[in-house]
């Protein structure tokens, strides 16, 4: 969590850091801060809450200066306060930081560096980068001082443990910045004689899309457009950059209110992107051949979240299409159950972000045990991209708002992919049957397109339901990770005790829950399991809910039947339904939390890439 900004350049970074930091807000938005180098000196400005908070002061205080940092805060070490906002100094004042992530060891280091006369002035880990950078700066006396800090940098890094990145400025080194990445996101842009240091690429995309991305243990020394990158050892090491094709119009709103809708709408565009990809054949993402894919023998979905939700659906389409035993496991789970060892085992992990340290840390885990290990992710460059033996990317585009919508329907379209190249690969589905497959998985972006037009009918409904205590979601099958994915949504932004279940399980105990006017959301569309959703209704109107069903057109007349209202989604192949039926269940949470009047893209202690265990 967290976000890193730092420029430097020709022009008043203060702009620069500032417009970066909102671009980095969906990262946490407890408080934020900038410092910068003005004539020699460091003024530091920092304010709790979000980012315009921090504007409003930095126009009060008006520094200027071509050097500078910022960070935009979510509170891991320390409550969210001015005191514990970056950047932190060291005792002298000379040297700031930015930082994301977590500095394992920081008590041991704090104790030790009070113990030779530091003082401290947050509850943070990230204040001990900064005393120990000026700790180790005193025992280096010789060299010009760019070279002195890059020394106390890299001597800090042997001393600091944990997963970290980022960015330090000392007074003394006008233009000059020092980046640090280890485990946590850390990006470089490279402009004409501007340099960037952040999080995350939207930050200064609009001002440069050549991109470098490092590595883990890697140092990046900033100049006014000129950038040299150390590795682990120290040495300078060539690098290209990579020129990233989003436009900063793709990271931005597109004229919608919030970056949820805007998201909910990309979908189409998002899933045809994505198929872009799929046309190639998994065996080569997979890095196997056809015999290596035919021989894989179990498969392990690791994910967090809307991800594992996808990862649930993905398991239906495996066992489905290839054949192949599938486990779903909660990525943070997964990192310390016993998992027997199994030869010829895939492991998959699921992440929009790259950086969610659950899945990280189960990933290094499934690959100890000697598993192989793909990603399907969005973020290019991210961690997991670069620990996984290879990478399937779902082409989104960035995913700004917090809740997740168009990563999930393109992780689900992926799973649909993988399963049936599996299948093919692997004789559990003939050439015929693949090629339907593959048709109807072709034709999925049109119907998203269909779907994405109903909004209306749910915010209309939205009106008679918002303030209803609590929601529940039933599906079955396929559609029963889509009844978790609806209340997790509707939880997250809207703040509503909400709950899903496999529809068959209410009679096992929810069911009590229902009560007069209870909204009860069923995803029921027409095929194999209809009938036995028909029931379900049936059992839940009996108790007073208020049932909604979602379902396809020739479902219509018969949920009408059951039910006080229908949303209605085109019909697609039954195991490709989900990722249309969602998209109501999306608009649900998003006009529910809209006439709540929640802060939809960032709700509440939430961020959105969760690099802390
Ligand atoms: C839900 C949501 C989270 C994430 C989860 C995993 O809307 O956004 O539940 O899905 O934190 O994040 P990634 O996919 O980045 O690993």
């Amino acid at each position: 969590m967290c976000g890193i900004i730092g420029y430097v350049g020709k022009k008043n970074s203060v702009p620069y850091i500032i417009d970066g930091l909102k671009k980095l807000e969906y990262r946490g938005y407890d408080s934020a801060g900038v410092s910068i180098l003005q004539e020699g000196k460091l003024v530091t400005v920092r304010a709790v809450g979000k980012v315009a908070e921090l504007e409003k002061a930095a126009l009060l205080a008006n520094p200027k200066g071509t050097t500078g940092i910022g960070h935009t805060r979510w509170a891991t070490h320390g409550k969210p306060s001015e005191e514990n906002s970056h950047p932190h100094t060291d005792c002298s004042g000379e040297i700031v930081v930015v930082h994301n992530g977590i500095i394992e060891n920081y008590l041991i280091l704090r104790t030790k560096l009070i113990s030779l006369g530091h003082k401290f002035k947050s509850e943070t880990d990230t204040e001990v980068i900064a005393h120990l950078i000026e700790e180790n700066l005193k025992h280096i006396r010789t060299g010009a001082p760019e070279e002195r800090l890059l020394k106390a940098v890299q001597k800090t890094n042997k001393e600091i443990a944990g997963a970290f990145a980022y960015g330090v400025m000392w007074a003394r080194t006008p233009d000059y910045l020092i980046g640090v990445k280890n485990q946590s996101p850390l990006v470089v842009g490279i402009g004409e004689n501007e340099s960037f240091l952040a999080s995350d690429v939207p930050a200064f995309l609009q001002h440069t899309n050549k991109v470098l991305f490092l590595d883990e243990g890697e140092v990046v020394l900033l100049r006014p457009g000129q950038v040299t990158v150390l590795d682990k050892t120290g040495t300078e090491k060539k690098v290209k950059p990579v020129k990233i094709s989003w436009d900063q119009k793709t990271a931005e709103k597109g004229g919608y209110d919030h970056f949820m809708l805007k998201e909910i709408y990309d979908q189409p565009q998002a899933i045809e992107d994505t198929l872009r990809t799929a046309r190639a054949d998994f065996g080569k993402i997979l890095g196997l051949d056809t015999p290596a894919l035919r021989g894989l023998q179990n498969i392990h979905i690791i994910a967090c979240g809307t991800a594992y939700h996808a990862g649930l659906v993905g398991k239906y389409y495996i066992e489905q299409f290839a054949g192949i035993p599938v486990s779903v496991d909660l990525a943070s789970e997964y990192k310390y159950r016993s998992v027997p060892h199994k030869t010829k085992t895939l492991a998959i992990a699921i992440s929009q972000s790259g950086e969610t340290a659950d899945t990280i840390g189960a990933v290094k885990k499934a690959q100890e045990l000697g598993f192989r290990t793909l990603a399907i992710c969005n973020v290019l460059g991210s961690t997991l991209t670069r620990i996984c033996d290879s990478t399937f990317f779902t082409h989104c585009g960035p995913e700004i708002s917090v809740a997740s919508t168009k990563a999930f329907t393109s992780q689900i379209t992926s799973m649909y992919a993988l399963a049936i190249s599996l299948g093919l690969a692997n004789g559990n589905l003939s050439k015929s049957s693949f090629d339907k497959l593959h048709r109807e998985l072709m034709r999925l972006s049109k119907a998203m397109g269909e779907t994405v037009r109903q909004e209306y009918p749910v915010r209309h409904l939205t009106r008679k339901i918002y303030k209803a205590d609590r929601f529940i979601f039933l599906g079955r099958h396929v559609n029963f990770p889509i009844a978790l994915e609806g209340a997790l949504k509707l939880k997250e932004v809207s703040y509503r005790s909400a709950e899903g279940f496999a529809a068959g399980e209410i009679k096992h105990g929810p069911i009590s829950i229902i009560d007069k006017g209870t909204p009860v959301f069923m995803l029921m569309p027409q095929g194999p399991l209809f009938e036995k959703m028909l029931s379900a209704c049936q059992e839940c109107r009996a108790r007073g809910a208020f049932v909604v069903t979602i379902t396809t057109p020739d479902g219509e007349k018969e949920a009408k039947s059951v039910s006080d209202k229908v949303l209605l989604v085109p019909q697609v192949n039954e195991y490709l339904q989900p990722v249309l039926n969602v998209v109501p269940l999306q608009f649900l949470a998003y006009w529910i939390a809209k006439r709540l009047g929640c802060d939809i893209d960032q709700p509440r202690n939430l961020a959105k890439s969760v690099t802390v265990e």
